[in-house]
């Protein structure tokens, strides 16, 4: 159903050049008391230039700049940003424009969403992460005791820009961390996304407006049926609760990895928790597990205790009533939520993996 209905999706633009991007933000911002330009300071040099060479109105903007780094998606940060705003009057009708990855559009978003009791923001993505992800769907949030993600909001964005330009100066790694995010849209909802990715050269996304237009589809119709996540927008968690797991313990052993090559680590072990649940045939297990090989490798679970994962599924969001409930392929391009798993299915599949 949710591949019939893509067409149709309604979803933000996305501009092939950055001078189309830049007159359309030109309108946007018009009216608005304040304007503050949020960067951390990978992109307040690689990205910032371009923008305010494409947006001159922007040269108006007062800068917010940040560490890079997931550490800084904090509460102190807010704090500080909240700070900023106040020193420089900030009223209700002051404009964010997030510029940055991530960690940028979740913690301008969460900063915009309380000051005040709630600003207005725009996201500009510049990480294929936060581009076809994390800037889509109005999701705000920080991290806070060493849990990922546990404070935040629902305040969607005034519009979210996208150009594929910003991706550029894009190390490869945080190509690949985008593309899992990419193969996961194919994966649970558009068969015809995940065939067009399973050999492409991670480079080339830098020149495929098309494919990240799609992506951002998958996810732009599912979050706009389940804007509250009361529904389908469960799916979109799929490799995300084991993903969540793996990445919150290779941060707390010292060895972090990046969020979308836990994804695809989680995507790896719930597909095979689905092959044991009967929900995918050998065959499509088989397919999941050579495409993510072939992009990330092998999963290296060697260092996974059972013990160690529960530990962080316990406290994911998404269980009710105690029990684990997760989002799981029945299919390539469809996908099932709410399927409840015991911990010895995932202690069985651990050791299968191992
Ligand atoms: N709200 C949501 O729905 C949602 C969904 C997925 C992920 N997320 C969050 O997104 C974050 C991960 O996003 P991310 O992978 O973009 O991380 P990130 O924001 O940390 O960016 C990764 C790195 O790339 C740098 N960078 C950004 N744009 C650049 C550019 N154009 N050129 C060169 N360097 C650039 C950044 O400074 C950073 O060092 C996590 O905090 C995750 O929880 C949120």
């Amino acid at each position: 159903v949710i591949a019939e209905n893509l067409k149709s999706a309604d979803f933000p633009g996305v501009f092939e050049s950055l001078a189309d991007l830049g007159s359309h933000l030109e309108s946007l911002v018009a009216g608005h008391s304040k304007l503050f330009v949020l960067t951390d300071e990978n992109t307040l040099s690689c990205c910032w230039p371009k923008m305010a060479a494409a947006c001159p109105l922007l040269n108006e903007a007062h800068m917010l700049e940040i560490d890079p780094g997931d550490d800084n998606k904090c509460l102190e940060i807010a704090g500080q940003l909240w700070s900023c705003l106040l020193e420089t009057k900030a009223d209700r009708n002051a404009l964010i424009i997030n510029l940055g990855g991530g960690v940028i559009t979740d913690l301008g978003g969460f900063v915009a969403s309380a000051y005040k009791r709630g600003i207005a923001y725009i996201n500009i993505p510049t990480t294929l992460m936060a581009q076809t992800d994390a800037a889509i769907g109005g999701k705000t949030g920080i991290n806070h005791d060493r849990i990922k993600n546990v404070v935040g909001t629902f305040h969607p964005p005034k519009t979210t820009l996208i150009c594929p330009v910003f991706l550029e100066t894009l190390e490869y790694e945080e190509l690949l961390s985008g593309l899992a995010e990419m193969l996961k849209h194919g994966l649970i909802a558009d068969k015809t996304l995940w065939n067009d990715l399973v050999n492409i050269n991670p480079k080339e996304l830098i020149n495929r407006a098309d494919l990240i237009g799609r992506s951002i589809a998958v996810k732009t119709y599912i979050t706009t049926e389940d804007p509250h996540e009361k529904g389908i927008r469960k799916l979109l968690n799929a490799g995300h609760t084991i993903g969540h797991a793996i990445e919150s313990q290779a941060v707390a052993k010292g060895k972090p990895l990046s969020h979308g090559r836990a994804v695809a680590m989680g995507m790896a072990f719930e597909s095979t928790l689905a092959l044991a649940k009967g929900l995918l045939t050998q065959d499509e297990n088989s397919e999941i597990q050579t495409v993510l090989n072939s992009f990330f490798g092998p999963p290296d679970l060697s260092e996974l205790t059972t013990e160690d994962l529960m530990q962080f599924v316990l406290n994911d969001k998404k269980n009710q009533h105690d029990k684990f409930l997760f989002a799981l392929p029945t299919g390539i391009g469809t996908a099932a939520f709410d399927v409840e798993i015991k911990e010895d299915e995932i202690a069985t599949c651990l050791l299968s993996l191992k």
